[in-house]
C-alpha cells in the first residue's frame, strides 16, 4: 500500500519534471504558438532554427536535429510545422535547408524525414567523414496523413491531403490528394472531385479503376504544399 502510494508520487514528480523540462525546451525554439506540447524525453538540436504553429504536438523519443555546421560545411536550416499538426514517438527530423510540414499533418510513429543525406562518393573517408548532400527541400502539403516507419527525404514536396502508406519511401512529389504505397512510394489512388470518391491510379497517376484510363491533369502532376 505505501509502496504503490509512493510510486504513485514518484509518477506524479516525474511527470512534473518532464513538463518543466518540455517548457525550457520549447523557450529556445524560434517561435512557438499556444498550446503546444512536447513530450519528454525528446532530443532536439538547435531548437533557435525550429517554427511552431498553435496546437503542435511532438510525441516523446524523437529527435529533431537542425545542422548548422557538418564538417567545413555551413548550414542555416529551416524547419516550420504547422498548426495542429501531429507528429508521433520516434520520430527523426534532421535538416540543412528546409523542412515545412503544413497544417494538421498527421506523422505516425518512427518516420524518417530528411532534406539531406550522407555522400558515400570518398571510400577512403568513413561515411560520417563525407559531406552532406543537400538536394532541396522537403514539403509536406495541410491535412496530409504518414503512416508508420514511412522515410522521406531529398528534395520532395507531398501535396494536400495526401496519404503514405505504413513503411513507405518517399524520394519523389506527390500530387495534392493521392495515395502512395512502397519502395520507392508510388502513387495508387487519387481523389476524383468530380465523381466525389478516392480511385485507384496507375503509378502515373491516371484513373484506371471502373470508369477506364483517364490521364493525370498536367496541373495536378505538381504538387502544391
Ligand atoms: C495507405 C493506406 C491508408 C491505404 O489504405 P486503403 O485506401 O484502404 O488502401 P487499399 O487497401 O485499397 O490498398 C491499395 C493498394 O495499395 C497496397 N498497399 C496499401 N498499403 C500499403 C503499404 N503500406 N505498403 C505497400 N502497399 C500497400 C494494397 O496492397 C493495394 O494494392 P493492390 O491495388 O495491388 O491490391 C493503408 O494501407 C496504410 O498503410 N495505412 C497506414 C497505417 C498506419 O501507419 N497507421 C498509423 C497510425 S496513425
Amino acid at each position: 500500500m505505501l509502496i504503490a502510494l509512493l510510486g504513485r508520487i514518484l509518477q506524479k514528480i516525474d511527470s512534473l519534471a518532464n513538463k518543466i523540462k518540455a517548457h525550457g525546451m520549447l523557450a529556445r525554439f524560434k517561435s512557438v504558438g499556444s498550446e503546444c506540447h512536447l513530450e519528454w524525453p525528446i532530443k532536439v538540436h538547435n531548437p533557435k532554427w525550429m517554427t511552431l504553429g498553435n496546437g503542435v504536438t511532438i510525441s516523446w523519443n524523437g529527435w529533431l536535429y537542425a545542422i548548422e555546421q557538418y564538417g567545413d560545411q555551413s548550414f542555416t536550416p529551416e524547419l516550420e510545422i504547422g498548426d495542429k499538426s501531429y507528429i508521433g514517438n520516434s520520430c527523426h527530423i534532421v535538416v540543412c535547408n528546409r523542412i515545412q510540414i503544413g497544417k494538421s499533418v498527421m506523422i505516425a510513429d518512427r518516420c524518417y524525414i530528411s532534406d539531406n543525406l550522407h555522400e558515400y562518393e570518398d571510400v577512403s573517408r568513413s561515411i560520417a567523414e563525407n559531406p552532406m548532400r543537400v538536394p532541396g527541400e522537403v514539403r509536406i502539403g495541410d491535412h496530409s496523413w504518414i503512416g508508420e516507419n514511412v522515410c522521406i527525404y531529398g528534395n520532395v514536396t507531398i501535396g494536400k491531403h495526401c496519404v503514405v502508406g505504413a513503411n513507405s519511401v518517399v524520394m519523389q512529389d506527390l500530387p495534392d490528394y493521392s495515395v502512395a504505397v512502397g519502395m520507392p512510394a508510388q502513387i495508387v489512388k487519387r481523389y476524383d472531385f468530380s465523381e466525389k470518391r478516392w480511385r485507384k491510379t496507375n503509378k502515373s497517376g491516371d484513373f484506371i479503376d471502373d470508369l477506364g484510363l483517364q490521364k493525370l491533369p498536367r496541373a495536378a502532376s505538381h504538387a502544391s504544399a
